[in-house]
């Protein structure tokens, strides 16, 4: 089973007006530097960058993302999950 691809599974999940909003907020949804970036923060031991997205897609972090809605599918949340289990592909 190949393991889950940033560029081939999880960058196709977000479209162009989310990359646009939050690129305005330093969030670069569709920038797999920025999505795999390791390094830690005060929250999480490593990957922040992508655990602060995955916590405001399940809505762990509030306000949920994408703000307003329609938030994330549990097989989207997977998919994106499955990519950190395994290792942030690219
Ligand atoms: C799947 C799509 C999206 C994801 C994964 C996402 C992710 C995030 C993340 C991680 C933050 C925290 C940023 C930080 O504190 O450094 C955030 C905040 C924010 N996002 Fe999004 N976002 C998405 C879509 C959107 C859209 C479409 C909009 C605009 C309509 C938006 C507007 C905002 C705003 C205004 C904030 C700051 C609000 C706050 O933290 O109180 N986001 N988002």
């Amino acid at each position: 089973m190949p393991s889950t691809s940033f560029a081939q599974d999880v960058s196709k999940l977000f479209n162009v007006g989310q990359v646009n909003c939050m690129t305005a907020i330093g969030v670069h949804l569709d920038s797999y530097s920025y999505m795999a970036d390791p390094s830690a923060d005060n929250i999480y031991a490593d990957h922040a960058n992508a655990r602060h997205v995955y916590a405001r897609l399940t809505g762990d972090e509030t306000p949920r993302m994408p703000k307003g809605g329609p938030f994330w599918t549990p097989a989207m949340l997977a998919i994106f999950y499955d990519w950190m289990q395994g290792g942030f592909q690219p």
